[in-house]
């Protein structure tokens, strides 16, 4: 008898609202359920998409265009998606990502103003017809997220250029929510990381192990 496939779940947000912070707790969460949880995140997740995500990273060596940037992603995305995540599927595991499709989509076409079709052309040339069974979007405040994010350490990103272009990717990601509503799950994150997890784990029963268990 074959394993039945796994659950595909995404996690996705700005900067700063927590996706890395309740990985541990979504992990935990499922694995309780008796599942074995594969975590990966974009980009990488495979040795070569790793190397591709270090290409993205290297911002000093040369100019990357916006669209040879959306390309590269999606080259990543396509190695991560054949070679680790539907393999782990196909083993019955519960594949946990930290990000995905829906960033391009937030960051690239909302943020930037590339066109969505292209975008959405590469989605479905990428992809073909594996989705998330679950898109968890943690939403905050670009502020909020931005201020986080300095906190971590990270350098001050709170130029305002940068609130505008998180702003922008945030009502991106809502819009996202709106059109795959059957998907994702909104929750809010601007509030403590307890009262997110009581959210998460509602979504989880609600969405996943009510129907499964
Ligand atoms: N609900 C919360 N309330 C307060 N602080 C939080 C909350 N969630 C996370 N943090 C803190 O905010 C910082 C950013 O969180 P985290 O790294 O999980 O965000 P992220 O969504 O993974 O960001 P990135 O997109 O940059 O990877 C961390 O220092 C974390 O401890
Ligand atoms: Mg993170």
């Amino acid at each position: 008898m074959t394993s039945p496939r796994g659950k595909f779940i995404t996690v996705e947000g700005i900067e700063g609202t927590g996706k890395s912070t309740q990985f541990d707790f979504l992990t935990d969460q499922i694995e309780q359920r008796g599942h074995t949880v594969f975590r990966t995140r974009e980009p990488g997740g495979t040795p070569m998409a790793e190397r591709v995500r270090r290409i993205l990273l290297d911002i000093d060596q040369e100019p990357i265009p916006e669209i040879a940037e959306l390309l590269l992603f999606f080259a990543s995305r396509s190695l991560h998606l054949q070679n680790a995540i539907v393999p782990a599927l196909a083993r019955g595991e519960w594949v946990l990502c930290d990000r995905f499709t829906d960033t391009s989509r937030a960051y690239q076409g909302s943020g930037r103003g590339l066109d969505m079709a292209q975008i959405e052309t590469l989605a479905d040339w990428v992809q073909g017809d594996i989705e998330p069974d679950l898109t968890i979007l943690l939403d905050a405040p670009a502020e909020i997220g931005l201020e986080r994010a300095k906190m971590r350490g990270d350098a001050d990103r709170m130029d305002s250029q940068a609130l505008e272009f998180y702003r922008r990717a945030r009502q991106g990601y809502l819009a996202l929510a709106e059109r795959f509503s059957e998907r994702f799950e909104v929750v809010d994150a601007s509030v403590d990381i307890a009262a997110v997890q009581v959210s998460i784990q509602r979504i989880l029963q609600n969405k996943l192990f009510s129907n499964l268990d």
